[in-house]
């Protein structure tokens, strides 16, 4: 293996060269963020790369992302260095099912999370992501909403919105579900003083035990700016680097070891490389399902400025 300075050195350098631009999520490999000019969540992600100038995206993170980005830009390159590098939560729902599911409510509007393939975001009324949710659901002003993929988000979203019945997918994300209350207590033994920061991912009788609950983004902001020093954190592992690596003083304690996205983890800097140096792997979608589904991130974007 490459030493990793001269690895980071060459990415950068052909990354100048191409004008190309490295977007990272926040559950990604240290050196990985290191490399990227944004780190971020789902929806800072998205945002930027709609309205970023350069032509060539190198997407480090999972493939709906890196296909939100094309999406939403269908004019640049977007690139995923680890092709195999999905998201089981978002393969749990397809555009036929769903398509079946309006049937049965026909007056429901479909919110579907940002977490779901490009078939089902070009069958759905608007996207969301963790951070805007609730904001999106009540921007509808719905009787009725079915809520795709993600039953525990739909399940933590419903609460803030009484007034919308929600029909839930059977979905879920297998790294954040897997977390029980059990866990949570037990590291709460161990760090009596930990404040508890959990993603809406987990089930609803985890999320009991948290004094904080959000997104990735919103997590991260919370631990910076707490005065507290000590954290429980309830969601992928990468956020505590990402954490570290801006603020070194806070102790942070994984809720549990298993909070570790393999897909997220697939990708390292020798992809990186290769991603910039053969431009692999490309994004290409099929132009009506882009199409359908450019409406569904959009009208995310407009409402949630
Ligand atoms: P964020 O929307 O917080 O970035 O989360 C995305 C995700 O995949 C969580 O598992
Ligand atoms: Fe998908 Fe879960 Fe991995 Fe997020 S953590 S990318 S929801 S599998």
């Amino acid at each position: 293996m490459e030493n990793i300075d001269i690895l980071k050195e060459k990415i950068i350098k052909l990354k100048n060269e191409k004008q190309a631009v490295i977007v990272a999520h926040t559950y990604q490999p240290r050196e990985v963020q290191e490399i990227a000019d944004l780190v971020g969540d789902s929806f800072q992600l998205s945002k930027f790369c709609a309205t970023d100038s350069r032509k060539l995206i190198v997407f480090c993170g999972v493939h709906f992302m890196a296909e939100s980005a094309k999406i939403l830009s269908p004019e640049k390159k977007v690139l995923l260095p680890e092709i195999s590098a999905g998201c089981p939560m978002a393969d749990m729902a397809n555009g036929k099912d769903l398509i079946a599911m309006k049937e049965k409510y026909p007056e429901a509007k479909v919110v579907c999370y940002i977490n779901s393939t490009a078939e089902v975001k070009a069958v759905s009324d608007i996207c969301c992501t963790s951070s805007n949710a609730v904001a999106i659901v009540k921007s509808l002003k719905a009787k009725q909403v079915i809520f795709v993929p993600d039953q525990n988000l739909g399940a933590y979203v419903s609460k803030f919105v009484p007034e919308t019945e929600f029909i839930l997918w059977n979905g879920y994300c297998r790294v954040h579900h897997q977390l029980d209350s059990q866990d949570v207590f037990n590291r709460k033994q161990e760090h009596p003083e930990a404040v508890v920061v959990m993603h809406p991912e987990c089930r609803a009788e985890t999320l009991e035990f948290a004094d904080f609950v959000g997104s990735t983004k919103a997590i991260i902001d919370y631990v910076l700016n707490s005065d507290e020093e000590e954290f429980i954190i309830a969601t992928e592992t990468g956020v505590i680097d990402r954490i570290n690596m801006l603020d070194p003083s806070k102790k942070l304690y994984l809720a549990n070891e298993r909070l570790l996205c393999r897909n997220m983890k697939k990708t390292n800097l020798e992809k990186v490389l290769l991603s910039l140096e053969k431009e692999q792997y490309e994004i290409d979608l099929d132009t009506e399902i882009m199409d359908k589904a450019r409406g569904c991130l959009e009208r995310m974007l407009e409402a949630v400025k």
